[in-house]
């Protein structure tokens, strides 16, 4: 990595330019319109290709499978993209779109016990406002393991390597309930092949993978102030 780093600021010491426009630009490029930090470039294409390369790949080997050439996904075979799927129930149980909510109970109830949280039954009186944090809950070790606060698409397969599903009272990014969300799998529809599309076309690289993202606390949750991306159409398909 060090050899390519210093390879391409030598190239640029003799006049090497890229060229946006033509697309004569890869990561090295991008990375340094940031920094000229030999160490820094290194980590960062580092980083990018170990992290990316396995969801964005597994992701376009199944596109290429289910979604006919030059087409999109058609909503009868979105449950033929098992790893798309899995990534879409990580990204929505780590950064769900709806991070809280609350209730007002209608009448004297008892909440049941969680044992794998050692709580007891909790009773609550009719007018009790009982809340919830979607966001909290899908970070929490006791509820999600050591790894919850990971992205992870891989914990949504079982042993066997089919999709596994969890109750929705653990992953409440939908709610649970009579009154859960109704329009999860057009969202669902939406978000995979949406990110399948753009996947299979281009190349889609962080401008800042220096800057911390914060996510901006609202009634639907966000990322404070966006994430900027640069996209690059891909040739090799
Ligand atoms: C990522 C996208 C989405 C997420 C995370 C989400 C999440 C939720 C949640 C948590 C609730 C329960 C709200 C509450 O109890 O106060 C809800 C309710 C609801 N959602 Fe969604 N939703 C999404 C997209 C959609 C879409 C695209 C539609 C419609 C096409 C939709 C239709 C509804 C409806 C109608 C309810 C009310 C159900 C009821 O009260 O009986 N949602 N959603």
């Amino acid at each position: 990595m060090d050899a390519l780093v210093k390879k391409r600021m030598d190239a640029i010491a003799s006049g090497y330019k890229y060229n946006l426009e033509e697309g004569v630009v890869d990561l090295l490029d991008l990375f340094m319109q940031s920094t000229n930090d030999p160490c820094e470039l290194g980590g960062r294409v580092f980083a990018f290709i170990i992290a990316g390369r396995d969801t964005t790949t597994k992701i376009r080997a199944e596109a290429k499978e289910v979604i006919d050439n030059g087409g999109y996904l058609k909503y009868a075979n979105t449950s033929k993209m098992h790893f798309t799927h899995a990534m879409w129930d990580d990204t929505s149980r780590l950064n769900t779109v709806s991070p809280a909510g609350q209730m007002e109970a209608a009448e004297d109830d008892v909440l049941p016990a969680v044992p794998e949280l050692n709580m007891p039954p909790r009773k609550i009186k009719k007018g009790d406002i009982v809340s919830y944090q979607n966001y909290v809950l899908s970070r929490m070790p006791e509820v999600w393991g050591d790894d919850a606060g990971e992205f992870k698409p891989d914990r949504w397969f079982d042993e066997d390597g089919k999709n596994m599903p969890f109750s929705p009272f653990k992953y409440h990014s939908w709610s649970a309930g009579p009154r859960s969300c109704l329009g999860r799998p057009l969202a669902t529809y939406e978000g995979i092949s949406i990110a399948a599309a753009i996947i299979q076309r281009f190349d889609v690289i962080m401008s800042d993978t220096t800057k911390t993202y914060e996510p901006l606390a609202a009634l639907n949750m966000r990322v404070k102030d966006g994430v900027k991306m640069r996209v690059r159409k891909r040739e090799d398909i």
